[in-house]
């Protein structure tokens, strides 16, 4: 059978890092307050000449250059965003433009941060299904656009990134030992819808809007929503925790992170975090703790690598792939 594997990833990182002392003076708040609530440090945040596309292209050109790759080898480019550079046309479209690619097709895929999950296992589809031999998914945001930067409860969580990868189709003998995506699970579910949105849109107000959380609401439903969705795909691929190398999970909240690795009962020596150098990147969180993962050396070839995310909507997933 056709797997997507993954031939290389990258990562891209505006230039200017925003510590949590930077937030003192700006709003009521602290250093420890965000360290022992959220486990986040520093972010992010992207200056006026950084954008959803420049960072996105950076990553893509950085997971071409690993997998040994150009432009010209790609037919699909996935880009997940809820911050595109425009309302239309697709930010992914910009993407391959800035490339130079002139053939093949590009869209851009809206799950908020389960986007980058939703587009690997989207982008996987289209491999199996013939429709693209080599797939740029991307993660890129620049969330630091839609926060009210007066509003502590929201403020401090988010950065700005890019992450992507390239799939490639390959053989496989269809087993659990293959490289590539093996099982996945999405879901989502709109009546949570306030919990998490932004306050504006093309259709309502007009305007591009600001981020608002109910975060204790979100906490409360995150940590049930991913356990169920990685049980559904450990289910598929007829493995258990025991089993899996790495997990790399949305970079939210360490609370949300640990208290998740927990109950599914993966050692924390397996649970990849970066949630303290990027805050929550969003759809870009996964592949920014990937590619620190993989520069690292702990993500090796063959490793099993279990992908989650959940995020507004509400959306949540979960991929299994073999690196
Ligand atoms: N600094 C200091 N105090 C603060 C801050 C801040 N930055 N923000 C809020 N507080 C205060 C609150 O006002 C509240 O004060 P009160 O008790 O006087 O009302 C107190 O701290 C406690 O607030 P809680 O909201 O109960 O704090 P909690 O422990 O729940 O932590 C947090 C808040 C970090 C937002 C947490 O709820 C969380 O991480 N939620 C999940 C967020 C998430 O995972 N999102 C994922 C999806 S993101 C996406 O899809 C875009």
């Amino acid at each position: 059978m056709i797997r997507s594997v993954v031939r290389g990833n990258g990562a891209a990182l505006p230039r200017r890092i925003m510590k949590n002392a930077d937030f003192e003076g700006m709003v009521e708040t602290s250093d420890e307050w965000i360290v022992q609530r959220t486990g986040i440090r520093q972010r992010h945040v992207a200056a006026d000449d950084e954008t959803t596309a420049s960072l996105g292209e950076a990553a893509a050109r950085a997971a071409l250059d690993s997998a040994g790759l150009t432009p010209a080898d790609i037919d699909l480019i996935v880009l997940a965003t809820s911050t595109p550079n425009n309302t239309f046309p697709a930010t992914a479209v910009e993407i391959q433009n800035r490339l130079g690619m002139h053939h093949g097709f590009a869209f851009d895929m809206q799950a908020v941060c389960s986007g980058f999950v939703y587009a690997v296992a989207t982008a996987d589809l289209y491999i199996r299904g013939g429709l693209a031999k080599r797939v740029l998914v991307i993660g890129s945001e620049t969330f630091s656009r839609i926060l009210d930067w007066s509003d502590r409860s929201t403020c401090v969580l988010f950065g700005d990134g890019a992450g992507a990868v390239v799939l490639e189709a390959a053989k496989g003998a269809g087993n659990i030992a293959d490289r590539g995506v093996l099982a996945a699970s999405l879901r989502s579910d709109g009546v949570h819808k306030e919990k998490l949105f932004v306050d504006g849109g093309p259709s309502t107000t007009g305007t591009v809007g600001h981020l608002k959380m109910e975060g204790r609401e979100v906490f409360k439903h995150a940590v049930g929503m991913i356990t169920d969705v990685i049980e559904a795909t450990f289910a598929e691929a007829g493995i258990t925790a025991e089993d899996l190398d790495w997990f790399v999970p949305h970079q939210a909240n360490k609370r949300i992170i640990d208290a998740s690795a927990k109950k599914l009962g993966i050692a924390e020596e397996k649970v990849v975090v970066t949630v303290d150098l990027h805050g929550n990147t969003s759809a870009a969180s996964v592949p920014l703790a990937l590619s620190v993962a993989v520069a690292d050396g702990r993500i090796k070839k063959g490793d099993l690598v279990l992908l989650e995310a959940m995020g507004g909507g509400f959306t949540w997933g979960a991929v299994l792939l073999r690196w």
